[in-house]
């Protein structure tokens, strides 16, 4: 039997960094076009895309295959953002879906199904943080095994 009987084109999984360099600058094309998210990277931080595109690949790589040597520390950012704009739910909520649906568009399967629970859970992390309330449960281990990321949730009901 065909696996794809509509003759749509088959998504593969991802699979290491090319996957992630193909992912993160469809992403962040996406959030750059945004009503809501774009001016936060363009007109606001001014973001310097040819620094930041290679540190969010070295960072998915890092958090979904261990390598890419991911060093910087996600909340710092964010957190001088808030300083500067609202960074609030509806934000992280439209982040999550632009970086959720680029996921679904262009790959299927196990990892792909991880990275979408780790972005989730690290956007939920990251907004609980940089406004001061408790995250809630994590899939994604290698964030939050950082104390200095993360506060730890042995502590929540
Ligand atoms: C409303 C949602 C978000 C906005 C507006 C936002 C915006 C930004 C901006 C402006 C920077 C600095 C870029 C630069 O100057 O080079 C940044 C860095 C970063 N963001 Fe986000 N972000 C959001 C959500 C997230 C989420 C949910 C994650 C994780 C899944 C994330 C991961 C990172 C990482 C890893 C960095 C680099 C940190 C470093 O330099 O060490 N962001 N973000």
């Amino acid at each position: 039997m065909q696996p794809n009987p509509m003759n749509e084109p088959s998504r593969t999984d991802l699979a290491g960094r090319a996957e992630i360099e193909k992912l993160v600058n469809a992403f962040y094309k996406r959030v750059r076009n945004d009503d809501l998210l774009g001016f936060i990277f363009d007109r606001v931080a001014h973001v310097d895309w040819e620094t930041h595109l290679p540190k969010m690949y070295a960072f998915w790589e890092t958090v979904m295959f261990r390598t890419g040597g991911f060093r910087g520390n996600p909340l710092v950012p964010h957190m001088q953002l808030a300083g500067l704009t609202t960074m609030g739910r509806e934000q992280f909520d439209r982040w999550l879906a632009l970086f959720q649906g680029t996921v679904d568009d262009l790959f299927a399967g196990e990892n792909a199904e991880h990275i979408k629970r780790c972005a989730e859970d690290m956007a939920n992390v990251i907004h609980s943080r940089i406004n001061a309330a408790k995250p809630g449960p994590s899939h994604c281990a290698n964030l939050h095994n950082s104390p200095s990321h993360v506060e730890s949730n042995e502590s929540r009901q």
